[in-house]
């Protein structure tokens, strides 16, 4: 499956929003490089991280195992289920956040990646 992504450092110095309607419409007409902005294709037996790891982009991550919340990406389109166990609370979970590190998207996905700089998440990060 397909998933665009989105650097949140990025959305941070250009005043955007994680609820922007258009957010990955001003993505893609922001002349952003490779890095922050684009597009790759996740396999089955990958978690997203891991997806990422294989284009060579080094998105933030520690554990590996769902604990520690540095490898946090918010879910702006697609299906992406969390396994039973990860440190998230329900309230970010509802939101969309997921860890990238425990989690595979089902469908094509719109995500935003560097979540961990995102206020509420920052409080979880240890
Ligand atoms: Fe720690 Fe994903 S790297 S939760």
């Amino acid at each position: 499956v397909r998933v665009e992504y989105l650097n949140y450092e990025v959305m941070a110095d250009k005043l955007w929003e994680l609820t922007d309607d258009d957010l990955f419409e001003k993505a893609a007409d922001g002349g952003l490089t490779p890095e922050d902005y684009g597009e790759f294709y996740v396999r089955d037996s990958e978690s997203l991280l891991e997806a990422a790891e294989r284009q060579g982009y080094a998105w933030p991550f520690a554990c590996r195992g769902g604990a520690c919340t540095n490898c946090a990406v918010a879910v702006v389109e697609g299906e992406m289920p969390s396994p039973s166990s990860h440190i998230l609370p329900k309230e970010l979970h509802d939101r969309g956040i997921r860890l990238s590190c425990i989690v595979a998207p089902e469908t094509d996905a719109k995500i935003v990646y560097n979540v961990k700089h995102l206020p509420a998440v920052q409080d979880l990060l240890l």
